[in-house]
């Protein structure tokens, strides 16, 4: 008898955004005249930047010769891509990463939820709440966590970000094993800085644990004084896995390209307390269950480091910041608090009522998505996240519906 992996069970029915979808699309069919403006999923509106989609055209002409065609890459992804990271995403910044500790992949959503396949089932995990829902999915999916109650899976250490900490949580009191950060942090917009990061690095050497820390969101960092990559702090190749994504930094949402660093000092143990790389597991993962990043996608990605590319990308993370500056000031002017919007494009608006009434309040009068803040978890009841990923226009537009049913 076939049977099933019953931690599914233990799932909410579905994903977040598949379930925020079904539910703007019944609103849709219910009502197929009035307009509706998505300003919920974190996807990009705007074109690929002209240097990218010319190196993808380029790429595309060198398939179709037998002289340049290519069949399969290096599962790791090209060396001409993993230089380029290394230097200007890493080196550039004083952090000593080598373009073979970099494995190119098809998103930082699947880095990050595949990642604890190399990990021991029964370690202890740490999650922030409110969180990505990516990382608590697929610990549960694994089987690292009881039954959901009060909306908290037993098992978990949930690392609570509030007004009360600026929406930046501390370091657990408890010893946990594996830990999640995400900064600019999706969903609350909020930055951390190199001193509080440092803590967690100091956590992390002390107790041996490992940190997966998602800088999905770190090219719309404006402010110089803040950690682009948790390899600017002391110590930390030891103790960290950073993943990366083109997806909101140059528009590759749909074309599908990140990567993930892991470091070759990065130990983890085994029963008896030997230490193993895991950079080694992971190349091990990846040559098994992955086949790369195709070659156009990857010289696309590359061109994001040219000098035209540089200039294109920064007026597409300035367009978003731009829509998100005005998103945070008129939701601030009806008296709203609000944190992200500018060294992120998520702004966190503490709605002051229940998260899925505001959803619905917004969906049924403005005729605009946003998304619950209560389904990033517990702490998130009371908020909603609204995404800067339009085009401006529409957020004008969406910004005087939102005055009308509230103002
Ligand atoms: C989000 O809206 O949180 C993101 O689009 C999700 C993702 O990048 O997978």
């Amino acid at each position: 008898m076939i049977r099933i992996n019953e931690n599914y069970l233990k799932l909410q029915a579905s994903y977040l955004f598949s379930d925020i979808a079904k539910r703007v699309k019944a609103f849709q069919d219910a009502h197929p005249d009035k307009e509706i403006i998505r300003l919920g999923i974190g996807d990009v509106t705007q074109a690929l930047p002209k240097a990218c989609t010319d190196a993808f055209h380029a790429a595309v002409d060198e398939m179709a010769q037998d002289s340049t065609f290519r069949g399969y890459g290096p599962e790791q992804g090209y060396a001409f891509l993993r230089e380029k990271i290394a230097n200007e995403d890493f080196q550039a910044r004083g952090a000593d990463i080598l373009p073979d500790e970099i494995f190119v992949s098809d998103g930082a959503k699947c880095d990050t939820g595949n990642i604890q396949e190399i990990f021991a089932g029964d370690i202890k995990i740490a999650i922030p709440d409110p969180v990505y829902p990516v990382y608590l999915d697929t610990n549960v999916m694994a089987g690292r966590t009881g039954t959901s109650k009060d909306g908290r899976f037993e098992g978990i250490t949930y690392l609570d970000s509030t007004k009360a900490n600026n929406f930046v949580p501390d370091v657990p009191k408890e010893k946990v094993d594996l830990i999640y950060l995400c900064f600019p942090n999706n969903p609350t917009g909020s930055t951390i800085t190199k001193s509080q990061l440092k803590k967690w690095v100091e956590y992390a050497r002390e107790n041996k644990a490992l940190i997966l820390y998602d800088a999905a969101y770190e090219a719309f960092i404006q402010d110089s004084a803040l950690p682009h990559s948790i390899y600017e702090i002391e110590g930390a190749k030891d103790v960290a896995i950073e993943s990366r994504s083109f997806s909101k930094t140059a528009g590759f949402t749909g074309t599908r390209c990140a990567y993930t660093v892991v470091p070759k000092t990065c130990m983890a143990y085994d029963k008896s307390g030997n230490t193993h790389a895991l950079h080694s597991l992971w190349n091990r993962r990846h040559t098994t269950k992955f086949n790369g990043v195709s070659y156009p996608v990857q010289r696309a990605a590359e061109a994001v480091y040219s000098s035209q590319g540089k200039v294109q990308v920064k007026s597409l993370i300035s367009y978003y910041l731009k829509n998100a500056g005005l998103i945070r000031k008129e939701l601030m002017a009806l008296g709203f608090d609000c944190v992200g919007g500018d060294n992120s494009p998520y702004i966190w608006v503490d709605c002051k009522m229940d998260s899925w009434k505001f959803f619905d309040l917004m969906l049924d009068e403005a005729g605009v998505v946003c998304t619950p803040g209560v389904g990033f978890g517990r702490c998130g009841q009371g908020f909603i996240r609204i995404s800067a990923f339009n085009n401006y226009s529409n957020v004008e537009k969406a910004m005087t519906k939102i005055r009308k049913v509230i103002g």
